[in-house]
């Protein structure tokens, strides 16, 4: 683990390198668009969480910050939606993201608290690594404008890979729960590396 990685305290298991965010970054545009769908996705995927309280929990607690990552997400997607009509761009209308894909079939669907604790692990999952890429992304960044709006993600999304882990723990006795949460931490890091290259967020190296 790298000084950096360490200082965004990320237990993620396959530290990108720096050469992604050099590869990426030559497609600013499409990285763009591929991102303003990925904080579309992150809103939804917050707003679908917030009635799936665990019973027989109050869920005042949880629908707070399901409302507070919703509305976060929406404002990123906002400011990156603007950041392509400045340059010029149109948002596309469809998009695919096979690494969240392969995350998501992990969840044992149907299986009660284990189903929500591996929904709450695969958003866990991806704000960590969307917070780890970021990061990489505002080190790298040629555009000035990009370079801070990089820079002021980050850490949101960290706070947001937090709230999804620590509602996972409340979820289980902690010994299923870190059991659980190191496999799933193995199985990203086997599915970051197999994506292919392209310039997305989630991609792979060239
Ligand atoms: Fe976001
Ligand atoms: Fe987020």
């Amino acid at each position: 683990m790298s000084a950096q990685q360490s200082e965004l305290d990320l237990p993620l298991l396959y530290e990108t390198p720096a050469l992604w965010a050099e590869q990426v970054l030559r497609e600013p545009m499409a990285l763009l668009n591929d991102h303003a769908h990925l904080e579309k996705k992150a809103a939804t995927n917050a707003l679908e969480l917030l009635t799936r309280w665990p019973e027989p929990n109050p869920p005042e607690h949880w629908v707070k910050s399901m409302t507070t990552i919703a509305r976060d997400e929406v404002e990123h997607l906002a400011v990156v939606t603007r950041a392509i009509a400045r340059r010029n761009g149109r948002l596309a209308k469809y998009h695919r993201n096979d690494y969240a894909g392969s995350l998501h079939k992990l969840v044992r669907r149907g299986e009660g608290p284990l189903d929500l604790m591996d929904r709450l692990m695969v958003s866990a999952l991806i704000e960590a690594r969307s917070c780890e890429r970021f990061e990489l992304l505002s080190r790298n960044c040629p555009d000035q404008e990009l370079q801070e709006l990089y820079a002021s993600l980050w850490a949101s999304e960290n706070g947001h890979y937090r709230i999804f882990i620590d509602l996972a723990r409340t979820m289980n006795p902690t010994e299923a729960v870190e059991a659980r949460w190191a496999q799933m931490l193995q199985d990203e890091s086997r599915i970051i590396e197999e994506q292919p290259p392209g310039p997305t967020m989630h991609s792979g190296l060239q």
